[in-house]
């Protein structure tokens, strides 16, 4: 069943009662691993639109519908000269979805441009507004992944845009191609299509190569447990975050363990992105979730590092009943 509006949505719960069958709410479906077919009503949120709901001499607030295609949303922004949203160019996914997880790339999360959300609570029906400290972002992470997740439909998500552009080419791979591009002074667009490049080059398009993006979470230890690690592995990578700790780079933890470019009957570890893996064709959720544990096994073994999966892995016990 497609939600086109908020009415939609609370039809589809008296639909679901009635049915007696659970919900299963689908955004783009672009970060879920299914690992079985499900008796479910699945509900698409197919709410569209993008509305300038205020502006300013410096910013614009768009407020959008959470069915409307992320990348469509970051190309309409250039469209109209609006900066913020260009270096996350070309994720996957529906706008409603970018928020469950904070979305990032290149230095970039949803969070720094993030003004508010409308979402449903299934309870009770009733909408409430979710200001950023609400939303207790984190690193692929907010409060629709923990204490909330399950509980609400995310409708609308509401923009801060720049009209004056503040360029983040922090990321060594984005300077070196915008150099490539021989743009000295990058537009917002310049970005784009630099990060556009550098995810076609790494990234295997979901439409031809079955994958969900990062299957992990790049890990954080202790600076103390990365020194330790650097005695014995001393090109290991890490960037120093807030607190003395340490974010590792899941795919060199993958890559030094040589699972790059293998393949475990139908699926795969990715030949350029060891963070990735991919169903060649003929595999089931299963395939996946066991080539990912024993990615996740030897890591342990070898780093006595947790990997933490990003994917959302659905079964039956992620259906809601109402
Ligand atoms: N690396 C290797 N071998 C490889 C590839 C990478 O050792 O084959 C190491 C290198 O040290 C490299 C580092 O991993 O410097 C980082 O690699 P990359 O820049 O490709 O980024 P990532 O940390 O692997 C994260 C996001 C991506 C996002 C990129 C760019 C996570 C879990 N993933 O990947 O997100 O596009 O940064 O910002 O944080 C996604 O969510 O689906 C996704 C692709």
């Amino acid at each position: 069943m497609k939600a086109e509006s908020k009415e939609d949505i609370l039809l589809a719960f008296k639909q679901s009662q009635l049915l007696g069958k659970p919900l299963f709410i689908l955004g783009g479906g672009s970060n879920i691993l299914l690992l079985e077919d499900l008796d479910a009503l699945v509900l698409k949120i197919s709410i569209l639109g993008i509305d300038k709901i205020s502006e300013d001499d410096q910013q614009v607030i768009l407020k959008v519908g959470a069915g409307v295609v992320w990348h469509d949303l970051v190309l309409y922004s250039l469209d109209q000269n609006l900066s913020g949203l260009e270096n996350l160019s070309l994720i996957p996914g529906t706008v409603g979805a970018a928020p469950m997880q904070n979305i990032g790339a290149y230095g970039v999360e949803i969070k720094s441009a993030f003004e508010h959300l409308e979402a449903i609570e299934i309870s009770t029906g009733t909408t409430r507004i979710f200001q950023e400290k609400d939303c207790r972002f984190g690193y692929r992470d907010s409060i629709f992944k923990n204490e909330l997740k399950g509980k609400y439909i995310i409708t609308h998500v509401a923009f801060r845009l720049n009209k004056d552009h503040q360029p983040n080419i922090s990321y060594g791979d984005i300077q070196s191609t915008l150099q490539k591009m021989g743009a000295i002074r990058p537009s917002p667009l310049n970005i784009s299509k630099a990060v556009v490049q550098i995810r076609q080059q790494k990234l295997p398009d979901p439409k031809e190569l079955g994958n969900a993006g990062s299957f992990f979470k790049n890990p954080t230890i202790s600076l103390e447990r990365y020194n330790q690690l650097k005695e014995k592995h001393s090109e290991i990578p890490g960037y120093p975050i807030a607190g003395d700790r340490v974010k590792i780079p899941a795919a060199w933890l993958i890559d030094t363990l040589g699972w790059k470019g293998k393949r475990m009957g139908p699926v795969g570890v990715h030949e350029k992105q060891p963070l990735v893996l991919v169903n060649y064709g003929g595999s089931n959720g299963s395939d996946i979730l066991e080539l990912g544990r024993k990615i996740q096994e030897q890591v342990c073994t070898e780093f006595n590092i947790r990997l933490e999966r990003e994917v959302n892995v659905i079964g039956r016990e992620q259906l809601i009943q109402l």
